[in-house]
């Protein structure tokens, strides 16, 4: 059994990969900003490493600002057909604008063009403003290179914990928590 809970998520990310039928990076991000109020939604997975785990969003988005506010965060995968899940927690940290820049440009030229359509987690009008944004931001790059949108980029959240849970017979699941100790991690077994 792997005693490095990276190596350990690599591991179960690989047979996510395999066994499921629809995004296995999928994972739920929860946020709260100064009020305290938690909020979650979906977000991918774009990096992971003994760094921490990295998505990609709007810097004006209503998450980013619940970040700001409060740069912590709890991430959970939900692998329905492994019957797996692994909770994160940590800190957040904004990825660096050159390593935002390199994830960008290898997205396809629409989601690209979305990046700068999108006022997300703000209301516009109409589905049909929203796209003519994309028309006009399609027509603005006609020809060259899509930049990166100045509000656009990752962040990083960095574990102080990470907790794998597996489904066992007759709901004797089993928990390995791993709680960061300088350098290292602990761990120990939550039953169930
Ligand atoms: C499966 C799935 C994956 C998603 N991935 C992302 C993502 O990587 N980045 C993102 O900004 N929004 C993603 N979204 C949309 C978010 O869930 C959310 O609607 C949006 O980011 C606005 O959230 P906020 O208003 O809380 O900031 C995804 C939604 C789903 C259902």
């Amino acid at each position: 059994m792997a005693d490095d809970p990276f190596e350990l998520f690599n591991d179960w990310f690989s047979e996510a990969r395999m066994a499921e039928p629809n995004d296995p990076e999928a994972m739920a991000l929860a946020t709260a900003g100064a009020d305290g109020q938690p909020s979650v939604r979906m977000v991918l997975l774009k990096g992971h490493g003994p760094g921490g785990f990295i998505f990609y969003t709007n810097g004006e988005s209503a998450k980013a600002a619940q970040i700001a506010e409060n740069p912590k965060a709890a991430l959970l995968f939900h692998w329905k057909s492994l019957r797996r899940q692994v909770r994160v927690e940590g800190r957040v940290e904004a990825v660096s604008g050159a390593d935002s820049d390199t994830y960008f440009a290898s997205r396809a030229r629409d989601s690209q063009l979305g990046a700068w359509a999108s006022d997300q987690s703000r209301p516009l009008d109409s589905r049909a403003t929203f796209e003519q944004r994309f028309r006009d931001a399609g027509a603005r790059f006609a020809g060259g290179d899509v930049p990166r949108p100045p509000y656009w980029h990752g962040y990083r959240v960095v574990p102080d914990r990470i907790e794998f849970w597996s489904d066992r017979p007759h709901r004797l699941h089993e928990r390995r928590l791993f709680t960061r100790a300088g350098d290292g991690w602990d761990e120990g077994l939550l039953y169930p």
